[in-house]
This record gives C-alpha cells, sequence and structure tokens, in this order.
C-alpha cells in the first residue's frame, strides 16, 4: 500500500498557507485590474461551460494548487485508478467505475485481475438494453400479458439516489406511457404511497441492492412482492398457490445486485437479474446496472449517451495538464475554501428544475466518500476534510436560504449549473420566461460576487439608518456551470465532473473515497435495538437510559 502523502507537510501547502495570510479578496479589483479574467478562468469540459473566474483565487492561488495537486500526487492516483489498483484499501477493492462508460471496443481492452472488465460490462449492458427493449415494445408482459407501464425500483442510497436523480432530470426523454417510481425509505409510508392507484398488473418491480443484503430494500421488496400476490387477487387472478406465485413474481420481479445467490434466495430468477461487480461502489453504480430503470424509460440510446457524456469527461480528466484539467481545478477549489478560508459547506445550485435531485444525489457522492477522519492507512488526517454538500434549485432557494449566502457570515462557495435551451420554451406575453428564470442566475452570482458598497446603497438614497443592513460585501465565491441543454450527455458530463472533484479532494487529504464504514454502526445498532421496539423487556433494559426513555415513550404512544 502507498501511504498517503500528508499535504499539510508539501511546500505547497505552507506556500498556501503564507499565500492565504496575505490575500485580501477583491473580486471588484481583481477584474477592474485583470480585463482577461474571465476568459482566463473559463474553461470547456466537453459540453460544459465552466466559468471559474468568480472565484476567491488569484492565477497565483492557482499555481500553488496545481502545486499541491502535484505534490500530493493527484495524477498518480488517478491513473491508479483507471488502471485498476485496489486504490479501495480498507475494502481491498478496485475503483472502476470509469469502465462502466469505456465505449465497446474500447483499445487496449481493460483486465483487472485477470478479468476483462471491457468484456463483461459490454455482456452486462447489453443484456440490460436487450431487457429495456423488451419492456419499451411491450414483449415483457406481466402475468396476465398486459405490458408493463409502471416501473417501481426499490432501492437506497446508490441503488436510488443516482436512478432517481438522472430519471428526473431527462424526464422529456422518457417514454410516453411509461412511468418509473422509487421506493428507498423503510417508512412504510413510502412504499404505501409509490403503489397507490398502480395496476399490479402492468407493474414492474426492480429490486436494486448491491449487496441484495439492505434491511431497507430487502423489507420493501418483501412487502412489494405481498402487495403484488394481494393486489393481483382482489383483480382476479389469484396467486395463492406456490406456482401462481413463483409466476407471478418471474413476471413481475426483476433484480440488479452483484449477490446472484442472494437475489435467487428472495424468489427471482437469475435469469432475470442484473449483475455489476464489487469494484462499483454504490454511489458510483447509476451507469451500471443499477439504472436499468432509467434504460428502461429513456431507452438504450439515450442511456449510451449519459454513459458517452461520463466518458468524455473521464478522458479530459485522465489526459488534460493539471493546470486545465476542470475536475481537479474545481476540487483544488474546494480544498482552498475547506482548508484555508474555512468553509464548512458547499452549495450546489441548479437552475434547472429537471436536476431538482442533483444536490440530494451529490450529498452521498461528496459525503459517503469524503466524510472521514482517517486516512487510507488509518492515520487520523492532519486537516479538515469533507465539507457539506447541500442546495436547491434556483430560483426556489432565492426565497429561503440566499439570504445567508449573501450577508451572512459563513463563506458558501457555490456552483450555479444552467442550461441554455430548456425543454419547454414558455413565453409569458413577449417574455421567454425561460431568459427570465437565468437572468436570475446571471443576477445571482454578479450580486454574490461584487456585491454592492455602502456608497451605493447611500447613493440610491437609503435613509443613514439602514444602510448597513442594505449593504453587501460581495467576494461571495460561485463557479457557473453553463450547457446548450440537459441532454443525457451533458447529465454524465456533470456526474463524471462531481465524481472526479471528489476524488481529488479525497486524495489531497489522503482518505479511501471509496468506503463507507460510517453508516455501519447505526444498521448493526438498528437490528440490535429492534426486538426492544418490538417489546422484549430484556432488550429495553439492555438499553442506554435515553433510549430506553425515547422507546419506553414510543411504546406508551403507539395506539
Ligand atoms: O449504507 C450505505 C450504503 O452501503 C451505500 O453506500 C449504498 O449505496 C447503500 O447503502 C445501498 O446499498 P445496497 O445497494 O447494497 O442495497
Amino acid at each position: 500500500m502507498t501511504s498517503p502523502i500528508d499535504a499539510t507537510t508539501t511546500s505547497a501547502w505552507q506556500d498556501l498557507s503564507a499565500h492565504e495570510s496575505t490575500l485580501t479578496a477583491d473580486l471588484r479589483g481583481w477584474f477592474a485590474a485583470d480585463p482577461q479574467r474571465a476568459q482566463r478562468l473559463t474553461f470547456r469540459l466537453a459540453d460544459l461551460h465552466v466559468d471559474l473566474s468568480k472565484n476567491l483565487v488569484t492565477d497565483e492561488t492557482l499555481a500553488l494548487l496545481v502545486r499541491l495537486a502535484e505534490e500530493t500526487g493527484v495524477a498518480d492516483r488517478l491513473q491508479a485508478m483507471l488502471r485498476g489498483e485496489h486504490i479501495n484499501v480498507t475494502e481491498d477493492r478496485a475503483v472502476l467505475h470509469t469502465a462502466l462508460r469505456r465505449p465497446a471496443g474500447a483499445t487496449p481492452p481493460l483486465v483487472v485481475d485477470g478479468q476483462d472488465v471491457d468484456a463483461d460490462v459490454q455482456a452486462e449492458l447489453a443484456k440490460v438494453y436487450a431487457f429495456a427493449d423488451k419492456v419499451r415494445s411491450g414483449q415483457w408482459t406481466g402475468v396476465t400479458g398486459a405490458p408493463v407501464k409502471t416501473v417501481v425500483n426499490i432501492g437506497i442510497g446508490g441503488s436510488d439516489l443516482g436512478p432517481v436523480m438522472v430519471y428526473e432530470a431527462l424526464k422529456p426523454y422518457v417514454q410516453e406511457g411509461l412511468e418509473v417510481r422509487f421506493v428507498s425509505n423503510i417508512d412504510p409510508s413510502d412504499l404505501a404511497e409509490k403503489v397507490k392507484g398502480l395496476d399490479p398488473t402492468t407493474t414492474l418491480f426492480i429490486v436494486a441492492s448491491k449487496t441484495f443484503g439492505t434491511l431497507e430494500t430487502l423489507t420493501n421488496a418483501r412487502l412489494a412482492r405481498q402487495w403484488l400476490w394481494d393486489q393481483l387477487a382482489a383483480a382476479g387472478h389469484p396467486a395463492d398457490t406456490d406456482e401462481a406465485r413463483t409466476a407471478a413474481v418471474a413476471q413481475h420481479f426483476v433484480a440488479v445486485s452483484t449477490a446472484l445467490d442472494k437475489v435467487a434466495a428472495f424468489g427471482i430468477d437469475p435469469a432475470n437479474a442484473f449483475g455489476f461487480w464489487d469494484w462499483v461502489g454504490g454511489r458510483y453504480s447509476v451507469d451500471s446496472a443499477i439504472g436499468t430503470s432509467v434504460a428502461i424509460a429513456i431507452g438504450p440510446e439515450a442511456f449510451g449517451e449519459l454513459l458517452a457524456g461520463f466518458h468524455a469527461v473521464d478522458e479530459h480528466v485522465a489526459t488534460t495538464p493539471l493546470a486545465s484539467n476542470v475536475p481537479v481545478l474545481m476540487g483544488l477549489l474546494n480544498v482552498w475554501y475547506v482548508n484555508f478560508l474555512g468553509a464548512h459547506t458547499h452549495a450546489v445550485l441548479p437552475y434547472a428544475q429537471y436536476l431538482h435531485r442533483f444536490p440530494a444525489y451529490l450529498q452521498q457522492l461528496t459525503m459517503e466518500s469524503n466524510g472521514k477522519s482517517v486516512r487510507w492507512d488509518g492515520t487520523p488526517v492532519t486537516t479538515a476534510t469533507g465539507e457539506v454538500f447541500w442546495g436547491e434549485p434556483g430560483t426556489n432557494g432565492q426565497h429561503a436560504f440566499y439570504q445567508l449566502i449573501h450577508q451572512g457570515t459563513r463563506l458558501i462557495p457555490a456552483d450555479f449549473i444552467a442550461v441554455a435551451n430548456p425543454a419547454h420554451p414558455l413565453q409569458d406575453g413577449d417574455a421567454d420566461v425561460h431568459g427570465l428564470f437565468l437572468a436570475n442566475f446571471f443576477a445571482q452570482t454578479k450580486a454574490l460576487a461584487f456585491g454592492k458598497t455602502a456608497d451605493e446603497v447611500r447613493a440610491e438614497g437609503t435613509d443613514e439608518a439602514i444602510v448597513p443592513a442594505r449593504v453587501f460585501s460581495g467576494n461571495r465565491p460561485t463557479t457557473s456551470i453553463l450547457a446548450s441543454a440537459l441532454t443525457p450527455s451533458v447529465l454524465g458530463q456533470l456526474i463524471a465532473l462531481y465524481e472526479h472533484i471528489t476524488f481529488v479532494q479525497g486524495v489531497v487529504w489522503g482518505i479511501d473515497s471509496f468506503d463507507q464504514w460510517g453508516v455501519e454502526l447505526g444498521k448493526k445498532l438498528a437490528l440490535e435495538i429492534a426486538p426492544a421496539v418490538e417489546g422484549d423487556a430484556a432488550a429495553l433494559d439492555a438499553q442506554d437510559p435515553s433510549t430506553k426513555s425515547l422507546i419506553s415513550t414510543y411504546l406508551a404512544l403507539r395506539d
């Protein structure tokens, strides 16, 4: 195992600290003094136009950050990841989500641990596509011979957040007459609401679980199976014999997992299961068979375009020098904000309603990846890691939390994302509503960068007493990302961009961004506590006083 390089001991880190102590953020001054700033700090990443110029950096800052990437071995580790080395050290696994989107026939073929990864990926993709085509064409039917109208994806974490985000983002590409619903929470209300109004004869469940051992997903899958049997019976198609039940599951349930033995144990025919591999992390899996629900909804062609979008960014990150490598620069900017300017959070603000689940998706991607306190060799981290990612689509957020971003005491770097051509170019009289929408994007990034001085406020005739309240400091950093339209390819590019940003930050911090031990304890305790919740006195007694009191209160409140 290569030991992580402690970023804080590098000369770049020392120089960044010294640089930070003498740097006064002055976006107004920097733009005024340098007419080329916007152009110089704007980059092309496949179809994305990425403007970094409103960040709190000078050329010197960026040069030092790039040196930090060099001194912490970002490029080497990236190549190690792409080659399939076991950089997921604590699980001793390769990290190869980038292999999921390599084009068919890529040369030389990627062989890892003796496995022809390219061949395996293409074979599984072909299975997913063939199945998607069957469902879309109506060739795949339920027990009564009716075609599928609704797909219900049952999964959680990476087996939910990716598919639901992509489905929502690409709604204009969804085949008419098909709908996908997503059940994730073990709160029974989730399943109950999602199956409401569904016809069992036209419903297909996809149980998506990498491990096929996740409590929430397996519980919901059992509930869904019971719902199917009950509803079929209610509709006059009794599933009261083993044979009928098995037939119903065979036609109405498929699975996606790396654990095909467990799929079979649940009663789903492994012939109706799509696999992937332990080298695909859950939060990096939407472009694997985990995206089957999406492939059905938008079709193989559009799904292929999504994968091509991912791949275009993979190519960029793998071949572009660090100083103009967009995911590297954006990862380094995040390091700058977290470690040198004290930012605790990072907002992602899509000005595209279809991207409304993107911030939630990024929360798992970034926070499950980089929310760590030890490095990949088990030693403590030497600096802050893992900022909190959050956000909502604009302009909704403007009327909720932007006040704090503009005038609060916290530094909140924010990424603004928009597309030029909306799926619905509606007019309000003579006004192009999408243009009006984007005017807000441009206004917000401008206001955050340049603010409003007391003199400017006074010049508007403002009463002196309220001038301070109306001053905007400016120097609130933003990155602006624009694309022509929210196509499958552009969406793939956006996802891959953030995957690689997350990777870069992880390398600088020396952490394994691909394990997630932090979610284990709660899962284990929930299983231990379950008997107490069911009324087992000894189990209740074994709890700490607060937990015992909470469970007792719950038991008393329960009808
Ligand atoms: O508990 C966290 C987690 O392991 C995620 O990393 C993963 O995406 C999610 O649970 C779901 O896991 P699975 O796909 O195995 O059901």
